[in-house]
């Protein structure tokens, strides 16, 4: 088994971190390979409950690799902030490695990150603010400082300089914003530099190294599939390729490494921030969902959005993803409906689409059709094998591999990493 990657299947928040953890086990190697502290990424086990920005979630096993891979971003102030954390938790931080070639977000992208949204006024992203945007746009731009730039200060402040060339400008003449000297961000910077110098390696050496030596690969994904910047509902998107090709690019593993992609899905659906989502639920049941599956952001602590599971949407994923399993997670907090509701369709403009339609002003009027099954009303969290769930509930999940074409490897019934049905992971 040398990689698989595993990614999230809807807009972000199916319990990635919880998935990863579950069975980075069986894994030598845990990689992120997009994103940044935008993620948050819930791990429990027992009584402790971590929530991951930027850090693997394989962190939490002692013998597993845990590598923020070259298409991650890396907020120094995040990623020293969660040493301190998870090692204050006993949780050792020595296996941790930081690509080089990853991009730097520095304090200005976090500044330019609030400052574009409210220019964007009723058509604001409802970003994280965590400075993804602006600092994926310096990569794009060619004039990001990376990762290794700190471990050589002269080469830091000459690459500085030259970006601030370009940032202050912006800064001062179309945001009317401070600008940034090189003294002050040197300031700060440096000395995150010398702490964050033993975790930066050539990570992609190291990963081929790691294939080489017949070691495994996981990859994980942060946002999803819903959110990447090519796939998902563009505009109101993340600025990465949050889908299973970015694993290759965001790591310099090539596809043919990869033997298993799974997806990981909520049993109802959630999403943060602005956009278009078909089975939004605006009423009492939303509320609901809300409140029993505790929808509250892990990164910004904003309310979820909370809607019915969206067939069509994870359909797209298993295409987008090549998708080869599927981890159902939260199955536990469909118990408070005396019913379900599932999308297998949408009737956009007059036409009816079993698929994402590819043109956004179709999928913004788009307007769900549903199928209706039977709840089961009863608690299912202590489940630990796929028989032993309601005959509603096996449906449920049955229903879900019909029209999604994949298989349900995993299903999980509560937070910890022991509330989990694994019938073929
Ligand atoms: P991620 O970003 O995909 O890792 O997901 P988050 O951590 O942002 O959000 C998922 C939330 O659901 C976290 O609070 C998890 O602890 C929790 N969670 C994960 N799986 C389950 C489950 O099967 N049941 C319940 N009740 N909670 C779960
Ligand atoms: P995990 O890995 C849910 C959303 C934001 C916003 C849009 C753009 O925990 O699933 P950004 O800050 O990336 O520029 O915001 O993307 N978003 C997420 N939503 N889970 C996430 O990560 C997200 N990361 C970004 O809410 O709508
Ligand atoms: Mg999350």
């Amino acid at each position: 088994m040398p990689a698989s990657i595993l990614v999230g299947a809807q807009w972000g928040d199916e319990g990635k971190g919880k998935i990863t953890d579950l069975i980075a086990r069986d894994f030598d190697v845990v990689c992120r390979y997009s994103g940044g502290a935008n993620a948050g990424h819930t791990v429990v086990v027992g009584s402790t409950k971590l929530a991951l920005h930027q850090i693997p979630s394989g962190i939490m096993y002692k013998n597993c690799l845990a590598v923020i891979g070259n298409g991650c971003i890396v907020d120094p102030t995040v990623v020293l902030q969660e040493i301190e954390t998870l090692e204050g938790e006993g949780v050792s931080c020595k296996n941790l490695r930081i690509s080089g070639k990853a991009h730097l977000v520095m304090p200005y992208h976090k500044v330019l990150d609030g400052a574009q949204e409210v220019l964007r006024g009723d058509k604001h992203i409802g970003t994280t603010k965590r400075g993804v945007g602006p600092t994926y746009s310096d990569k794009m731009l060619r004039i990001g400082l990376r990762v290794q730039d700190l471990l050589d200060e002269t080469v830091f402040k000459t690459k500085l300089a030259d970006t601030l060339t370009y940032v202050n400008a912006l800064l001062e003449h179309v945001f009317h914003m401070p600008t940034y000297t090189v003294q002050q961000i040197c300031d700060e910077y440096l000395p995150y530099a010398k702490r964050l110098a033993p975790y930066i390696v050539e990570s992609t050496l190291l990963l081929h190294e790691a294939l080489d030596n017949k070691q495994s690969i996981l990859f994980e994904g942060a946002q999803a599939t819903m959110l990447d910047i090519d796939h998902g509902t563009y505009p109101f998107v993340t600025s990465s390729n949050c889908t299973a090709g970015g694993a290759t690019t965001g790591s310099g593993v090539g596809p043919t490494q990869i033997n298993r992609v799974i997806g990981v899905a909520k049993a109802y659906l959630t999403r943060v921030g602005s956009g278009p989502f078909p089975t939004e639920l605006t009423d009492e049941d939303g509320e609901k969902l809300r409140q029993v599956g505790a929808e509250f952001g892990v990164t910004t602590g904003r309310a979820r959005r909370c809607g019915w599971y969206d067939a069509p949407v994870v359909r797209y994923s298993a295409q987008i993803n090549g998708l080869t399993d599927l981890a159902i997670t939260k199955l536990d907090v469909l118990s408070c409906m005396p019913t379900i509701n599932i999308c297998v369709a949408y009737d956009c403009a007059g036409k009816r689409y079993t698929s994402v339609p590819e043109y956004e002003h179709l999928f913004e009027c788009a307007k769900p059709v549903y199928e209706t099954m039977p709840g089961w009303n009863c608690d299912i969290s202590n489940v630990r094998t796929f028989n032993d769930l309601p005959q509603q509930a096996q449906d449920y999940i049955a229903r879900i591999e019909e029209l999604s074409g994949v298989r349900v490897s995993i299903v999980a019934v509560g937070p910890d990493r022991e509330q989990t049905i694994n019938r073929s992971w």
